[in-house]
């Protein structure tokens, strides 16, 4: 019997592994310079959240959420994102009553049960941001200064910034009442979900993935052109931080983001070299849904970042990211090989990273295993090395060799 992975998830070995490794390590750091805290919740949550909050007309409720019945009956939801469970834990936790503003990140696997595709997949990783307490648009700005320098210390600099706003609860029913208006001589050629959300919710016509609604919403009123003051003023204000920022940015207006929860500022950062599914992040505010979930009025921002998509353009840069260990202890005979253990233990209690040589092989294997691991150090211990009390080392990278006494290998220069 042969069994395979189920389709839409994959798994991660080297070398890829160290890409996702080095992306972790530097949001951990560029994050943490801002001040946000590591944060972990579940990965099942009860169903509801998700309804709630991402909302009951959006594809990904209405068509992609992993949700089944405990055993006892409790309707469960593998988590399809990360700022619902995020907010029930603040509210849950009264995180509210520490000093606002309260920042945390977060990473891990998120399921959506899609077509998988290139970019798309049924498990896949977010790295996520989410800031509690500031309703200032300058906070907007500082976000994406942040997600701007994590994608430049990897390296990436060709990325667009696209950001809309969608406004707040008391422009919305202008703005839906404009699109009602448009799509009125269109229902008849919407698809059967757009039918029921034109009059549901029909910001999420224009959120839709089939080509016929895709046409059909072309010429559809712009979000930007119903705003009212406050967030016309938010908006602008957004816009002349990110200016003084350095940010370089457009607006998409079309950009109105698959989750019911947004207000106001939203935004994706897209690449040209990752095909249809081109957001490697994406996020917004949300500055209702800790009340609608029961907490106290807080404003909120965050976003996410799409791990596969991100490590997808990682992979054609050139830099390599394998780790190679520091020396190759390699030993001819029993006796050595017991020293070599012994010397392998000492070292690596030093942080020196060590392979040892097994199963007899040759000098001449355990050179040629050294040079393919690209270790910097071959250090040779054979019987006469244990009766001389000194053994040879060789620099790989230039080229140089000696020897020194055994007692001093752990204090070996070369190898710090
Ligand atoms: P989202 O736009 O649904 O937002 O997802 C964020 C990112 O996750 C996407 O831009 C993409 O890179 C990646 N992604 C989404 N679905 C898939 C998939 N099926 N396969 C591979 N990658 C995928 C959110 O999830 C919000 N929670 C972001 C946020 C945080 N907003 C505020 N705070």
């Amino acid at each position: 019997m042969k069994y395979s992975a189920l389709k839409g998830v994959h798994d991660l070995f080297p070398p890829d592994i160290y890409i996702w490794q080095k992306v972790e390590s530097i949001a951990d750091e560029v994050f943490s310079a801002y001040g946000f805290h590591e944060l972990r919740v579940p990965i099942i949550e009860s169903t509801d959240i998700f309804v709630r909050s991402i909302g009951e007309t959006t594809d990904i409720v209405e068509k992609e959420m992993y949700t089944f019945p405990d055993k006892a009956n409790r309707s469960i939801t593998l988590r399809p994102e990360g700022t619902a469970p995020v907010v029930r834990c603040y509210i849950e936790n009264h995180l509210y009553n520490q000093p606002s503003p309260q920042k945390f990140f977060y990473s891990g696997p998120m399921f959506r049960y899609e077509r998988p595709q290139k970019g798309r997949f049924r498990q896949f990783y977010q790295i996520g941001v989410e800031a509690f307490g500031v309703p200032e648009p300058k906070l907007d700005a500082e976000i994406l200064s942040m997600l701007k320098l994590f994608l430049e210390r990897l390296g990436l600099k060709e990325l667009s910034f696209e950001v809309n706003s969608i406004g707040c609860e008391k422009c919305r029913p202008d703005y839906k009442k404009a699109l009602i208006d448009f799509f009125a001589s269109k229902t008849v050629n919407l698809c059967p979900d757009c039918k029921r959300r034109y009059t549901q919710n029909p910001l999420r016509i224009l959120d839709c993935k089939v080509d016929s609604c895709i046409e059909l919403r072309a010429g559809a009123p712009q979000v930007t052109n119903y705003l009212c003051n406050e967030c016309k003023e938010h908006f602008e204000e957004f816009q002349s931080s990110l200016k003084l920022l350095n940010i370089s940015y457009i607006i998409n207006p079309n950009m109105v983001r698959g989750l019911d929860y947004y207000t106001r500022t939203t935004f994706e950062v897209t690449s040209e070299h990752l095909g249809a599914q081109k957001a490697v992040a994406a996020g917004g505010r949300y500055d209702r849904l800790v009340e609608e979930f029961g907490g106290p009025p807080t404003p909120a921002i965050g976003f996410a970042i799409g791990m596969e998509r991100l490590v997808e353009i990682l992979k054609n840069k050139s830099e390599t990211l394998e780790t190679s260990p520091k020396v190759v202890l390699a030993t001819i005979g029993k006796e050595a090989d017991k020293e070599g253990l012994s010397i392998a233990e000492k070292l690596r209690a030093k942080g020196i990273s060590v392979e040892l040589g097994y199963g007899n092989s040759s000098l001449k294997s355990q050179m040629r295993r050294a040079d393919r691991l690209k270790a910097d150090y071959v250090v040779i211990i054979g019987d006469d090395e244990l009766k001389s009390g000194r053994i040879k080392w060789k620099n790989l990278k230039d080229g140089s060799q000696g020897e020194i006494g055994i007692w001093e290998i752990e204090g070996f220069k070369g190898f710090y």
